[in-house]
């Protein structure tokens, strides 16, 4: 058991994103931005961790409870946005009994990393304020941390509460603190807002105690207030999902052009081609290769599969060593077995693809049960939906069946049972016979010489 809490501030509105979301809603790598810095608290084991909620309190609390099921989250509601301080104050009430230490971040400063947090815990010792800063190329907008001629930290100005001396300052206040509970509500209760902004600021309660700070990089606490913020955000921690899965074993042919979301696991000796997108819930297994182009959504992939290049898989399983694509179409409940192979333009819906069958051509199979070892011919057609309902095919093991097919559902086709080329397929097949529903071909000799129509000669 820690004995550390978090504050997480995002009550703020995210003007510059222009957007009907909610900023800290936004997302990146396949997560809303406020899911990073939560994420960082949870790792260091902070309970509970109190987000402060204003603007889309209903929807940042939605969202955020959705990315964090049975982690020792609560939400607190700052109604009016009076200031940092205010906001951290709307968090006493879910804090009330305990007596370790906060730890304040904000909601939008996605690459902030657990060990740089860590570095706060160890500064600390018996202080009360240990704050992240840093030097920043261009200050301007920032706190700036003002210090003693002993070098502590005496206070922290704001840009627009400071004088130009205070403004040549380039130490900046990261708005990231870890502070002694009874510290930080007793200091916060005499905070006021007499300032340039007429707001509650939580940087005052700097000079009210001892303060010690901590240096940080200026990328990894720099926050997301626009767009281009949000991209680039995006792009680095793209960067770092990338370059662990690398060190994992996983062979990237150009990790700048390849996007894999939050928490997706990659098997080693596989490997990932440009333009791979794997989102959501997605497993990839061992020696696995994703061709290029492909985007794979909530699937799992198992060890030494091919998935070839332009195929779009979503919920869908496939099994070892089979073979998807290419421009392969896996939708909800398509299930392959080891060995499956579905080739290019092929659809498949709620179907179970058994062992070893093949569907390599141009073949729509929605709602079936297809065995081991069954050959679907090129151009099959599972027709499952009736304008009304939908209906199950089934195909037995070992069944064969040609191409230019349909197969009017419900309808079974038994065990080793061949189906003609061009059948329309309405009554089951029993095992082991051939169903035929094409006339028989009647050829009408010298037709062409007497009855075609012809061009006009020119
Ligand atoms: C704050 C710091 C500043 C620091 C900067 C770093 C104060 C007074 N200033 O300034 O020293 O350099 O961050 O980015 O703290 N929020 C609320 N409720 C509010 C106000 C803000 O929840 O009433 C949240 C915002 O959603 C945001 C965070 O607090 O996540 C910071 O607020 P913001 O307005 O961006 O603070 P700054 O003025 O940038
Ligand atoms: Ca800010």
């Amino acid at each position: 058991m820690t004995n550390i809490a978090a504050v997480v501030l995002a009550a703020g509105k995210g003007t510059r994103m222009k957007s009907e979301k909610a900023k800290v809603l936004h997302e990146a790598l396949g997560r809303p931005i406020a899911y990073f810095p939560i994420r960082a608290a949870l790792t260091l084991d902070c309970s509970p961790v109190v987000v402060v909620v204003g603007h889309q309190a209903a929807d940042v609390e939605e969202g955020l409870s959705a990315q964090f099921a049975g982690a020792p989250l609560k939400f607190a509601l700052q109604a009016e946005q009076l200031g940092t301080g205010h906001a951290v104050l709307q968090a006493q009430e879910a804090l009330r009994g305990f007596s370790g230490d906060v730890l304040i971040l904000a909601a939008d400063v996605p690459l902030i990393r657990p060990d740089t947090l860590q570095k706060l815990v160890e500064a600390k010792q018996d202080a009360d304020v240990a704050l992240l800063a840093c030097k920043a190329k261009d200050p301007k907008g920032y706190g700036r941390l003002v210090r003693s001629a002993s070098g502590d930290v005496s206070r922290i100005v704001e840009e627009k509460d400071a004088t130009p001396a205070e403004k040549a300052i380039d130490e900046i206040n990261a708005s990231i603190y870890l502070v002694g509970a009874k510290f930080l509500f007793s200091a916060l209760k005499g905070v006021g807002r007499s300032n340039a902004q007429g707001e509650y600021y939580l940087t005052d309660i700097v000079a009210k105690g001892r303060s010690v700070a901590v240096l940080a990089e200026e990328t990894e606490v720099s926050g997301v207030n626009d767009r281009a913020q949000l991209a680039s955000s995006g792009q680095q921690l793209r960067q770092r999902k990338n370059g662990q899965l690398m060190k994992d074993g996983v062979t990237l042919i150009d990790p700048s052009v390849t996007y894999v979301d939050e928490g997706i696991e990659v098997g080693p000796d596989s490997v990932l081609e440009p333009l791979v997108s794997l989102k959501g819930k997605t497993r990839i297994g061992r020696g696995v290769r994703v061709g290029q182009g492909c985007v794979i959504v909530d699937s799992e992939i198992a060890d030494g599969a091919e998935i070839l290049p332009y195929s779009h898989l979503q919920d869908a399983k496939v099994g070892s060593r089979a073979i998807v694509g290419p421009f392969a179409r896996l939708r909800p409940g398509a299930q392959l077995g080891e060995q499956a192979h579905v080739g290019n333009f092929v659809e498949l819906k709620k179907t179970v693809l058994g062992k070893g069958s093949k569907a390599n051509h141009l073949t729509y199979l929605g709602d079936a049960v297809i065995g081991e070892g069954c050959n679907i011919g090129a151009g099959t057609i599972t027709c499952n939906y009736d304008g009304a309902n939908k209906h199950q095919t089934t195909i037995e093991d070992g069944a064969f069946v040609g191409s230019d097919t349909q197969l009017i559902a419900p309808v079974t086709v038994g065990k080793g049972a061949y189906v003609g080329t061009g059948c329309t397929v309405r009554e089951d097949v029993p095992a082991g016979s051939l169903a035929v529903s094409a006339g028989k071909q009647r050829n009408i000799e010298g037709w062409v010489e007497k009855k075609a129509p012809r061009k006009k000669s020119k």
